[in-house]
């Protein structure tokens, strides 16, 4: 069902006395980069909210950069205007940086967190600096070349090789996508502070998961990740790149259900 009541566009996926479950996207998608996963979960049992951030989809764009902070606190209102207190929440990559803001914003609304294909730490100098040529490259020549740029980098030679469906749903959502939404959240990007020191007062149950192949979150990277977070587990899925919600679906699918099961999730309800 999708919802247009609160600032940001929000699709919910099941019944509402579920456990809520927040699916937050990376850049430069959408939502709809969930909807396999959250369709099935919602077969499970689970009541699945996947907005579309500031800048992306249905959302409206921002004239100015988009800080993490500034993401985290929509997701908040969506969770008001769903009268959700608590929630569990997964976010990929991007997704991810927006549950660490969410954390340092709210971290006892969030009861269980998948940080899935993403890191806690900031930009390097030379990540800072393609940040900016992504975000002129979106204003200048639109989000068409952000999509031809960024194919090579987000999605596995593998799948552009031999999965032409993922490709063609990759490139329409980036493409469909405002150009300035695009720019402003990858300078939004650019401003996120370091989050390694928040990993050891991470209290909630916590399931990091990453592609094996993944060469933006690495598995080395994911492994320091899920060490430094307390009793939290980690799930490499093999032969799998960096956007694993729309590349290895149901891989991906299989290890967020099997996290939330043996959690105990649906009992907290
Ligand atoms: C993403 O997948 O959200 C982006 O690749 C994140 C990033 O560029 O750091």
């Amino acid at each position: 069902m999708s919802h247009d009541h609160a600032i940001c566009a929000y699709t919910t996926f099941g019944a509402r006395t579920g456990y809520p479950l927040l699916l937050i996207h990376a850049f430069p998608l959408t939502g709809a980069m969930w909807f396999t996963q959250a369709q099935s979960l919602s077969l499970a049992g689970y009541f699945v909210i996947v907005p579309d951030l500031r800048g992306f989809g249905a959302s409206p764009v921002s004239p100015l950069p988009v800080t993490m902070d500034q993401m985290a606190a929509d997701i908040l209102a969506i969770a008001d205007e769903c009268h959700i207190d608590r929630f569990a929440v997964a976010g990929l990559s991007m997704g991810g940086y927006v549950v660490f803001a969410l954390l340092r914003l709210a971290h006892q609304r969030c009861s269980h967190l998948m940080l899935i294909d993403t890191r806690a730490s900031a930009d390097s100098e030379s990540g800072l600096q393609g940040r900016e040529e992504l975000a002129l490259l979106a204003i200048e020549n639109g989000s068409k070349s952000v999509a031809d740029r960024v194919t090579p980098r987000l999605l596995s030679e593998f799948t552009v090789q031999n999965n032409r469906a993922t490709v063609e749903t990759f490139y329409s959502m980036v493409a469909g996508n405002d150009p300035l939404g695009i720019a402003n959240a990858s300078r939004g990007m650019a401003l996120r502070p370091d989050s390694t020191a928040l990993l050891s007062s991470i209290a909630a149950p916590t399931l990091v998961c990453v592609g094996e192949i993944d060469t933006i979150a690495t598995v080395d990277e994911s492994r320091a990740m899920a060490n430094a977070i307390s009793g939290a587990k980690l799930t490499v899925l093999p032969n799998a790149g960096h956007l694993t919600a729309i590349e290895s679906p149901g891989e991906l699918l299989y290890a967020m259900a099997s996290f939330m099961r043996n959690t105990g999730i649906q009992r907290e309800r």
